[in-house]
């Protein structure tokens, strides 16, 4: 098995461009696809920040930025990613939007080994492993927010994903410095399991008037040590997404625990979707 030089990743919103900048700095060629010339740009410029950032911290040389921004190219043309032996989509969190892209990679990348890997939080793979006529190289690598710094990979095979591509991908998150854990094929496989409850239980405890955002968080990284509270996490993640997710477990389990309470669904409503939008539970600076 060859080891995966030639990367595609797909979307280069929040996910997209931090699997990008990852895969650019462990020395791949990754190859960028966005629908729009936008899109791209505010990707690319997310993903350029995030280098600059790293250099400001120490932790990248100016020469290291440089080389990884030099391994990336970037594409509006799924028909550019032939090439590519291994291609994660990272687009929008919608059953069809993941479906029609795995099928158009499906015919564009030549290699018939050539792996396709879905970032998605909550689908499941099996459902879109057979929209294509690879279902055996089809599989679930699901990244954490912000990519470049949280270190777990989950990987998640399908009933029809061949062994030699779970080893395939299990390499490749080993090449790109992450730890991986394997997951089962259920809607929210096992981190987000257990993640999106709590973090609904924390939009009704606001909805409810029980308690303030600002108390919410603050009692949960002084309580119990995590890094931010399920509101400002929330708004990281982006609601839009965090709905997205939500309502495909729902879809699976029809666990009322896993239903988007109405606050998440009128703040989504009115665009107010976290940081990516300047407001959430929290204000942001554009
Ligand atoms: N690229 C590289 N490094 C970054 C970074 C980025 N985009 N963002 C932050 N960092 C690094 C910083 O350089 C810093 O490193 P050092 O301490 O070594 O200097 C470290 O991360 C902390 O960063 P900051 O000091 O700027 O900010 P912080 O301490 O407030 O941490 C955070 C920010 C990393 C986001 C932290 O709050 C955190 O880990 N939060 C929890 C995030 C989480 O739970 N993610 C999972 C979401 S669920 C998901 O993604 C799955 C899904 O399907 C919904």
């Amino acid at each position: 098995m060859d080891p995966v030089t030639r990367l595609g990743v797909v979307g280069c919103g929040l996910m997209g461009s931090g699997i990008a900048e990852v895969a650019a700095l462990h020395g791949l060629d990754v190859r960028i696809a966005e629908t729009t010339p936008d899109a791209a740009e505010a990707g690319l410029r997310r993903l350029t920040t995030s280098l600059d950032r790293g250099v400001q911290r120490g932790k990248l040389t100016e020469e290291q930025r440089d080389q990884a921004l030099a391994r990336l190219s970037l594409t509006h043309d799924l028909g550019e990613m032939a090439d590519r032996q291994f291609v994660i989509e990272a687009v929008a969190e919608n059953r069809d939007i993941k479906s029609d892209v795995l099928r158009a990679l499906d015919k564009a990348v030549e290699d018939p080994q050539a792996i396709l890997a879905t970032n998605t939080s909550s689908i499941p793979i099996v459902d879109l492993a057979v929209t294509t006529e690879r279902p055996g190289q089809v599989i679930g690598m699901h990244f954490f927010n912000p990519v470049p710094v949280q270190q777990l990979v989950e990987l998640i095979p399908a009933l029809t994903t061949s062994q030699e591509t779970l080893q395939r991908t299990r390499n490749l998150a080993q090449l790109l410095g992450k730890q991986a854990i394997q997951a089962p094929d259920r809607s929210g496989f096992v981190v987000n399991a257990l993640l999106v409850p709590y973090l609904l239980s924390a939009v009704r405890m606001v909805e409810s008037g029980a308690a303030r955002p600002e108390d919410i968080d603050q009692g949960m990284e002084l309580g119990c040590a995590h890094p931010m509270g399920p509101l400002r996490l929330l708004d990281l993640i982006g609601l839009d997404t965090a709905q997205a997710v939500a309502e495909s477990m729902y879809e699976e389990f029809k666990e009322p625990l896993y239903a988007p309470p109405p606050l998440l669904r009128r703040m989504v409503a009115a665009g107010h979707i976290g940081r990516k939008s300047g407001r959430g539970f929290y204000p942001y600076d554009a």
